[in-house]
């Protein structure tokens, strides 16, 4: 049977907040835009983010876009571009009061301005005393945005192919991208969307690792689509774990318990942090608190009768701040370790939260592919923006609150982008039945049934053998050993059936999908993370433990196709103030 077809001016893989931003600027333009999504649009990872969105306002304590800019190139260990992070921290403020207008429901100040807070890694006056610059819907801030996004949409007319699983780009020879084909989860249709423009926003790879903090879509779907497509992906081996994850079990306990005056202790009681980071103490950036309190862990101060976490105190904050700035993580608490924070501390250990690295695109959100000793060429009618495009304003650390400002801002300007370019391209271009082809091929793969391994057991496999060696702390042997298992993964996986009973779901092929696109990151993230000796950011190497500007400061690129790993230089000047130059970081 022939598959569907369908023709829009713009398709956007995604429905988290970047794809929703992008989808309604889009249709306000009154383009005609599709958005796949393989869940419910409102069940997008973003609905799980909860500190908020940083933005220098200034309503609780004087702020400035350029102390933002500083704090995020110094958060990024000077691995961010800084072109694109001062468009971002420049456009922070009119992209929160877009969402107000919107209709997010923001926690209020009592003048009624919208409600900040400290988050890590912030300061005013370039490093010296806090700022509180993360807007806050109490603990649920993604999910206030979210929602007004979907609903903004659906105002708006966009077109949403909700449950349908995007296999593979469709690329023609001269290398532009003409959309995707998708097929519908329920049904198992498959269908070709044929767009004169592509938005790749489909999250990061939080699955890649047993304990995180990732809804179980997050399994890098985009970035798999990418490295198919000949697309290298950009600084794979950075990912972050974010200090706070119910201990054992990883979900997210926001870092706005500790901006609200929560701190960490050990076994000895001792508020450890001030060792570490004597000044910004438990609001130091992420990768700084995450090895703090695995070090605490490793040196046998870690509590509980296995000592293998650390306590985060609220109980001090008494019971009218927690319920109403943090009563998403009280509920948590109560539901997952009948502990009340309110009466007693949360057991919390570093959990994988965020993929730093992603698809390389400009802070127009144009995928770009650089080729060596050459400029980076856009690939024509490709964007990306969110967690799985390095824009790169995170390098190799991301500061808490920069995520959710991230996929609006680059969001909204790759819909920018795209709206001048429909401009210029008003046709579609001939689709390439090859290319459909292949992508319909590598769905038929999984009708493939019988004994052997299943891509589950492998997936599962997959992401302990990734925390196991790719971790908080890396050395060359570990990491060694981790490349080679998950390459023994890779493998395997090419031989793997999805069992030889006839009742195989669609949902069981949308797993075996999502496991290569998994086994694709992982392969791009132990590589690019074996070959960097340094210690940058949240790569933190025991046998390299300095970082290393002379040698390192550039940012790696993965290529699936060929296996292989080039570097391209950071973009160290920003648009219209001075370069912040590499120091020491200390908080
Ligand atoms: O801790 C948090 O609320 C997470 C925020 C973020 O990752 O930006």
């Amino acid at each position: 049977m022939k598959p569907v077809r369908r023709r829009f001016d713009a398709l956007i893989i995604g429905a988290g907040g970047a794809g929703l931003r992008a989808a309604l600027q889009l249709s306000l333009a009154d383009a005609s835009v599709a958005v796949v999504s393989k869940v419910f649009p409102t069940r997008s990872h973003t609905v799980a983010a909860q500190g908020g969105i940083n933005a220098a306002l200034g309503n609780v304590l004087p702020d400035n876009w350029h102390w933002h800019m500083y704090d995020t190139v110094k958060g990024s260990d000077y691995l961010g571009d800084q072109d694109a992070i001062e468009y971002m921290c420049r456009a922070a403020p009119r992209v929160v009061y877009e969402l107000e207008h919107f209709g997010v429901p923001f926690s209020r100040l009592e003048n009624g301005t919208i409600y900040q807070r400290p988050f890590g890694g912030m300061s005013q006056h370039f490093g010296k005393e806090q700022a509180a610059r993360t807007c806050a819907a109490a603990d649920r801030t993604g999910h206030a945005i979210l929602h007004t996004l979907y609903q903004q949409n659906i105002r708006a007319k966009t077109h949403f192919f909700d449950e349908h699983f995007a296999l593979d780009l469709i690329r023609d020879a001269e290398g532009h991208i003409l959309g995707c084909v998708a097929f519908d989860i329920m049904s198992g249709e498959p269908v070709v969307i044929e767009a004169k423009t592509t938005l790749l926003a489909t999250g990061g790879a939080g699955q890649l690792y047993r304990t995180c903090t990732n809804a179980l879509i997050n399994t890098g779907d985009g970035l798999g689509m990418a490295l198919r497509a000949g697309i290298p992906i950009q600084d794979m081996e950075f990912f972050q774990f974010h200090p706070t994850g119910i201990a054992g079990r990883g979900m997210l306990i926001t870092e706005g318990a500790r901006g609200e005056g929560g701190y960490l202790v050990n076994c000895e009681g001792e508020r450890f942090m001030e060792r570490y980071a004597p000044h910004a103490k438990d609001l130091a950036s992420r990768d700084v608190v995450s090895r703090a309190i695995a070090t605490e862990v490793r040196e046998g101060r870690g509590c509980g009768p296995d000592k293998d976490h650390v306590l985060l105190k609220l109980d001090h904050l008494g019971e009218e701040i927690i319920a109403t700035r943090l009563p998403g993580i009280r509920k948590l608490s109560q539901t997952f370790l009948g502990i009340d924070p309110v009466e007693a501390p949360i057991p919390v250990y570093p959990t994988a939260h965020y993929t730093m690295g992603g698809i390389p695109t400009n802070r127009f959100g144009q995928v770009v592919v650089p080729v060596r000793d050459t400029p980076e060429e856009p690939v024509p009618g490709l964007y990306a923006a969110g967690e799985c495009a390095c824009v790169s304003v995170h390098g190799a650390n991301r500061l808490g609150g920069n995520s959710l400002l991230d996929i609006l801002v680059f969001g909204r300007a790759a819909a920018n982008h795209i709206i001048g370019y429909l401009r210029e391209h008003p046709y579609h271009r001939k689709l390439d039945e090859d290319s459909v082809q292949a992508a319909l091929d590598r769905l038929q793969r999984w009708d493939r049934k019988g004994d052997g391994e299943s891509p589950d057991a492998l997936r599962s496999e997959l992401r302990q053998v990734m925390e196991d060696h790719i971790g908080v702390f890396r050395t060359e042997e570990v990491m060694a050993e981790g490349l080679e298992r998950v390459r023994d993964i890779a493998r395997r996986l090419e031989d793997a059936v999805l069992g030889d009973d006839s009742r195989v779901f669609n949902t069981a092929r949308v797993e075996a999908l999502e496991t290569e696109n998994l086994v694709a990151c992982a392969l791009a993230t132990a590589t690019a993370a074996l070959a960097r000796q340094e210690s940058r950011g949240a790569h933190s190497r025991i046998d390299y433990p300095e970082r290393d500007d002379q040698h390192w400061m550039r940012h790696s690129l993965y290529s699936l196709l060929d296996d292989s790993l080039d570097y391209k230089p950071v973009r160290t000047r920003p648009l219209t103030v001075e370069t912040f130059p590499p120091k020491p970081r200390v908080y």
